[in-house]
């Protein structure tokens, strides 16, 4: 219900561009799970607060149709992504639009709220050059990971968190960034630990799609960590490759070890952290939030 509100208002903004074309690429696109606007709603429900949802989800909209063109990614949310039915022109088009008409809303927002949104989506577009620039060879560094999860993942998440708690006048909204931070961080290393230990059907892509298009996630980089030299040969020859049965079975049963435990303690560690600032903040609803997040499987 609230969600669909923030859909239909989604919808309203696009719609102020005056495109059909642009309306007709859009009707393509599969929502997800909203998780930046549940979050905004969980600290402030305010029309205004509405229009911040609405905002944050055409930004996010426009950051993954940008992202699958730089992955060549054929599908999003088990559909074919925009680029794959569309082309990558259009793709990036659509991404631009929905930018552009996120902002132009934003516009009426106070500084604060502007200045936090626009620094989120530098950090996004910087975190994304990161990513890219890692997947050039096999990653073993977790501390390059996680620096750039942050920016990718949890920089969006964290500002819609203190954007939603200026809106609602809050005392600490710097509390709030640090709450969505936190989030935004376990969120991914979850979304990377699922791609591995979850099925094509759940996911909507292949299982260990990370790895074979060149991203060594965390508990790739302690697979690495944990291994011999012969067998850390064997990994990095298999990045950025397509998986033949044996090799596949293998790399999951090796993965299914330590490194998943290890990768699933960190991304606690960060909910943890997360959950101990909602505390703080005496945000029950935050609270489960985390615990929500941790357990999810999809
Ligand atoms: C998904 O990563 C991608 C992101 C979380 C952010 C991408 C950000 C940009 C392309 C910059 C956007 C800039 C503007 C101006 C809108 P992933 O490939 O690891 O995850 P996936 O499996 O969902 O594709
Ligand atoms: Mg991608």
């Amino acid at each position: 219900m609230q969600l669909e509100k923030v859909k239909d208002l989604t919808r309203q903004i696009l719609s102020k561009v005056q495109s059909d074309s642009a309306m007709e690429l859009f009707n393509n696109l599969e929502q997800g799970k909203m998780l930046r606007s549940q979050l905004i709603l969980a600290i402030c429900d305010s029309e205004a607060a509405y229009n911040l949802c609405a905002i944050v989800e055409l930004i996010q909209s426009a950051s993954l149709l940008h992202d699958d063109v730089i992955d060549g990614s054929d599908l999003r949310r088990g559909k074919p992504s925009i680029n794959a039915i569309f082309g990558n022109k259009s793709a990036i088009m659509l991404g631009d639009i929905l930018y552009s008409s996120a902002f132009f809303e934003l516009s009426n927002f106070t500084p604060l709220v502007i200045q936090s949104i626009a620094q989120s989506v530098s950090c996004l577009s910087i975190g994304e050059l990161e990513d890219v620039k890692l997947e050039a060879s096999f990653n073993a560094n977790a501390d390059k990971y996680l620096n750039m999860i942050k920016l990718k993942s949890a920089s969006l998440i964290a500002a819609s968190s203190e954007c939603a708690a200026i809106l609602a006048n809050a005392k600490e909204p710097k509390k709030y960034y640090e709450y969505g931070e936190n989030l935004g961080i376990a969120f991914q290393i979850i979304d990377d630990i699922l791609d591995i230990t979850q099925d094509r059907e759940k996911l909507g892509k292949p299982a260990l799609s990370d790895f074979k298009s060149g991203k060594s996630t965390l508990p790739y980089i302690y697979l690495y960590d944990e291994m011999d030299a012969i067998d850390k040969e064997w990994l990095v020859s298999l990045f950025g490759q397509e998986l033949d049965f044996d090799n596949f079975t293998k790399l999951k049963e090796k993965l299914s070890a330590s490194p998943l435990s290890r990768a699933r303690a960190k991304a606690k560690e960060y909910g943890d952290k997360a959950a101990q600032i909602a505390k703080e903040l005496g945000n029950n609803e935050l609270q489960s939030m985390v615990t929500a997040m941790l357990e999810r499987d999809v």
